[in-house]
């Protein structure tokens, strides 16, 4: 890949987006960088008027087709009827009561009904909020201060979970965030994910001070790695044994299945925390689990404070509780084994593109979820994706958004999009790979 192929592809994007460049210029007086959202990908971001189905839809008036969908938590697409509908008519009831609504119970029947370790559940405002809860409920059952974390789980955006993070939280590699609570590094125990030796040799070291050992089921943000054959069933055994509360964070997993990926993989934690797909786009997320921890953040029957004080303005936001219930129940086994043929596909397609072109990258993912890596070697864990070349990636997510794809390296399939928008992304991929010289022999 030359800088001047590189040149090339953001000088294509500057053409492209005119109205995006005068967008970002004019956000750029009012907010640092011009913008506050996740997903920005080429020398300036692509502004967003409107989503539908597997579609974006920019500033420049171009039709993006979405792979992202929601920071990957719309496996239903953009604005699916059935969710519209129920926002719209809650709308008509007003926006939130600080008093409990009565539109909560419908959505926590669901999850408690589809996910295997949900006893009992709390509502939180987003997905950080819900795993600082877990993690809260945790010390608090085992009065133990410390947490085991992977290395690249992505939990949110607090300190506890802010370490054991890629470079593109660092701006100095190697060294810790800025910003954070000095000391936090020493309330966690970093662990590799799929690596049982090395998970094992922590926990033993650290089992009398852990309370919790959080984990995403399969890595999402960090690269789409399905856990190995036997790790979560080690990682359940392990914390059982010490009394260590395993937590599953299912942000993104959720959508895997209708029991989640714990439902998928059948290894049960003690508390799951999710959101993204259990919200149907809306702001939300909840922890849940086993009944005599959640308990803890019950009242007493006379009015007593809980253990845990869950409070957060916006937990349970009516329309979110809505919108989330519209969403699971439009999300029926068919979709489910939809979004794997699916997901299939999309792998399958990119490993033959890959292969066909002689090009060093491997694909990962499991259910809706891919994302692909530049690397000669089989990606496993965390070590892989960190050692893959990010900067490849990167300059590819930029070409193929030229071209009308939106996947940043990852991606997901969802309900709305067809086998024809997929191979129109394996499509766009070789002619982006070709574009930057990345395929010099041309297939
Ligand atoms: C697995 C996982 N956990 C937690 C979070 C944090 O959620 P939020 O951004 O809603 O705070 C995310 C967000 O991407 C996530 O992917």
């Amino acid at each position: 890949m030359t800088d001047d192929a590189i040149k090339q592809v953001a000088e294509e994007y500057r053409r492209q987006t005119p109205a995006s460049r005068r967008h970002w210029e004019q956000a750029s007086e009012f907010i640092t960088g011009g913008y506050s959202s996740v997903g920005s990908v080429g020398p300036y971001p692509t502004f967003i008027t409107r989503a539908n189905g597997p579609y974006l839809y920019d500033a420049d008036g171009r039709r993006i087709v979405d792979f992202m969908c929601g920071s990957m938590g719309l496996p239903l697409g953009h604005n699916h009827p059935k969710v519209r509908a129920a926002m719209r008519r809650q709308l008509q009831n007003g926006m939130f009561y600080t008093m409990s609504s009565v539109y909560e119970t419908r959505l926590a029947e669901l999850i408690v009904g589809r996910v295997p370790s949900v006893e009992k559940v709390r509502f939180a405002a987003n997905g950080s909020e819900a795993t600082m809860f877990a993690l809260r409920l945790a010390r608090a059952h085992t009065g133990r201060g410390k947490i085991g974390k992977m290395e690249g789980g992505y939990h949110g955006n607090y300190d506890t979970v802010w370490l054991g993070l890629g470079s593109n939280y660092l701006r100095e590699p190697g060294k810790a965030p800025a910003g954070l609570q000095p000391g936090v590094e020493e309330s966690v125990v970093s662990l590799q994910f799929n690596r049982i030796d090395q998970c094992e040799k922590a926990i033993e070291e650290h089992k009398d001070d852990l309370a919790a050992v959080i984990v995403e089921p399969v890595l999402g943000g960090g690269g789409c790695i399905p856990p190995a054959p036997g790790f979560l069933e080690f990682l359940r055994d392990i914390t059982t044994r010490h009394g260590i509360v395993l937590i599953f964070d299912e942000m993104i997993s959720l959508a895997i299945g209708k029991g989640g990926a714990q439902g998928y993989y059948g290894v049960i934690p003690d508390l799951t925390t999710a959101g993204k797909s259990a919200g149907g786009g809306m702001p939300m997320a909840f922890f849940g689990g086993r009944e005599e921890l959640m308990q803890l953040t019950a009242a007493g029957p006379d009015g007593e404070r809980p253990v845990v004080n869950h409070v957060a303005t916006y937990a349970a936001h009516p329309l979110a509780m809505v919108a989330g219930a519209a969403a699971l129940e439009a999300m029926t086994d068919e979709t489910y084994e939809y979004l794997h043929e699916l997901g299939d596909l999309v792998r399958g397609e990119l490993r033959s593109l890959f292969a066909r072109l002689e090009v060093p990258m491997q694909v990962t993912g499991v259910g809706h979820l891919f994302c692909y890596h530049w690397s000669e070697h089989e990606i496993r864990d965390w070590a892989g994706v960190n050692a893959a070349r990010a900067d490849i990636t990167g300059a590819l997510g930029m070409a193929m958004l030229n071209r009308g794809y939106y996947a940043r390296g990852r991606g997901i399939v969802s309900a709305a999009h067809k086998p024809s928008h997929v191979r129109g992304l394996v499509k766009a991929m070789e002619q982006c790979l070709l574009e930057l010289d990345l395929a010099p022999s041309g297939g």
